[in-house]
């Protein structure tokens, strides 16, 4: 009679505990969806939803840049995804100086972008992002470094840049410029990081299969965030399916290029170095958080500067009048044989060129990082 009341007594706790599991479960998701306002009537939260914005615009950002355009204060509130966007500088100060701390990443941007960067400077909030930014600020600033870095950037325009345009002008051939600064960014961000010459910008332009598996790999990584919701990928990555197998399998070659070039480094010694892995080895002994390290640094070099460049020249090619005032400060500043050797060396920084307002220009309006994420 007693085990049949035990066991009447543990069938119900069982019943009842799955059952407030259950409601509590759907009760958050109904807050959740409650919160999210989907139904929402309003102009843009209809354009969204119904995706009428793409008959008036190209990209999602042009269509963001018109809002805040037309908003009073400079902010809009998309209440079907649960977002704020802002371009007001009182408010871009506040959230990213004045209360930095309680606007962290947080955990649903880092999740889409935590396979790819682990615990990587972009990926990281509190005590982690704190001690690499130190690290990074230290090593960036750092004389030596600053050297390495432009002797990497000066050898890949003399012995690959300038060679390759000479050879395409010379033969009157057409050369798509952007996949050029990419291959330009992506061998002086991985020689400045890890101290190796993938060389996409030799003459032949070689396919590089750690470039490809690192572009795809960020490339699959942002598209998470397209997903109607992070539920979507993850059931995705559960099941090894499409986008999330072939992300799988890219974050797979990065890592094993990346434990290569580790062990490399350990075994032929790290002090007579001058990459950032090296630099970074003096202090940190987990390679798995090295390797996270540096593949935030490729992310944060590689399109930032192609874009950068390509963007440069695109505004140059559309403004003639600022590239022959580029070419007079260059040679007055210079001179012309200098400068066509690119042996540039400055040495009082009021005589440095300004480049006109060109690349100013540029930095305002042409470079990739449109939005930065914060979650409050
Ligand atoms: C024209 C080129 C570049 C632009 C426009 C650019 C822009 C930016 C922006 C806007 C951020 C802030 C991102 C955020 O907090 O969400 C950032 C962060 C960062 N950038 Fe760059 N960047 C460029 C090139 C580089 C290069 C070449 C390196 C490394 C060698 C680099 C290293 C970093 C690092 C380490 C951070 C993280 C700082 C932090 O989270 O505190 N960047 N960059």
């Amino acid at each position: 009679m007693d085990s049949e009341l035990s066991s009447w007594f543990s069938t119900m706790f069982c019943f009842m505990f799955f059952s407030f599991t259950l409601l509590f479960s759907l009760f958050s998701l109904l807050i959740y969806v409650l919160r999210l306002k989907l139904w929402c009537n309003c102009e843009i939260c209809q354009a969204l939803l119904t995706s009428s914005w793409t008959k008036e615009f190209d990209n999602l950002c042009d269509y963001y840049t018109h809002l805040l355009k037309k908003s009073p204060t400079g902010t809009i509130h998309i209440h079907v995804l649960g977002n704020i966007i802002t371009a007001n500088p009182e408010n871009v100060q506040h959230i990213l100086k004045t209360r930095f701390e309680n606007y962290p990443k947080g955990k649903p941007f880092s999740a889409l972008l935590g396979d790819l960067l682990g615990r990587g400077i972009f990926n990281v909030d509190g005590e982690s992002w704190k001690f690499q930014r130190k690290m990074a600020s230290l090593e960036l600033g750092s004389v030596s470094i600053r050297m390495h870095a432009l002797n990497i950037v000066k050898s890949e325009i003399e012995s690959r840049l300038i060679p390759l345009l000479s050879s395409v002008s010379g033969n009157k051939q057409v050369v798509d410029l952007q996949d050029v600064f990419r291959r330009f960014s992506f061998d002086n961000i991985s020689r400045f990081s890890f101290g190796l010459d993938p060389g996409c910008l030799k003459l032949s332009l070689p396919v590089s299969e750690f470039a490809e598996a690192f572009d795809l790999a960020s490339k699959l990584s942002a598209q998470r965030a397209l997903a109607f919701s992070p539920l979507v990928w993850k059931v995705k990555r559960v099941l090894n399916l499409g986008s999330e197998k072939q992300l799988k399998e890219a974050i797979k070659m990065v890592d094993e290029f990346a434990q290569q070039m580790i062990a490399e480094r350990r075994e032929k010694g790290f002090s007579e170095n001058n990459d950032l892995l090296s630099r970074f080895m003096g202090t940190i002994n987990d390679d798995k958080y090295l390797r996270d390290i540096v593949i935030s640094f490729l992310l944060a070099g590689r399109d930032t500067v192609a874009s950068g460049l390509t963007s440069f020249f695109w505004l140059l090619s559309q403004n003639p009048q600022v590239e022959s005032a580029i070419r007079d400060e260059l040679e007055r500043v210079m001179g012309s044989t200098i400068i066509r050797r690119f042996n540039i060396r400055v040495a009082n920084p009021d005589q440095a060129p300004k480049f006109a307002p060109g690349l100013t220009a540029t930095v305002r309006g042409g470079l990739p990082i449109l939005v930065q994420e914060r979650g409050a």
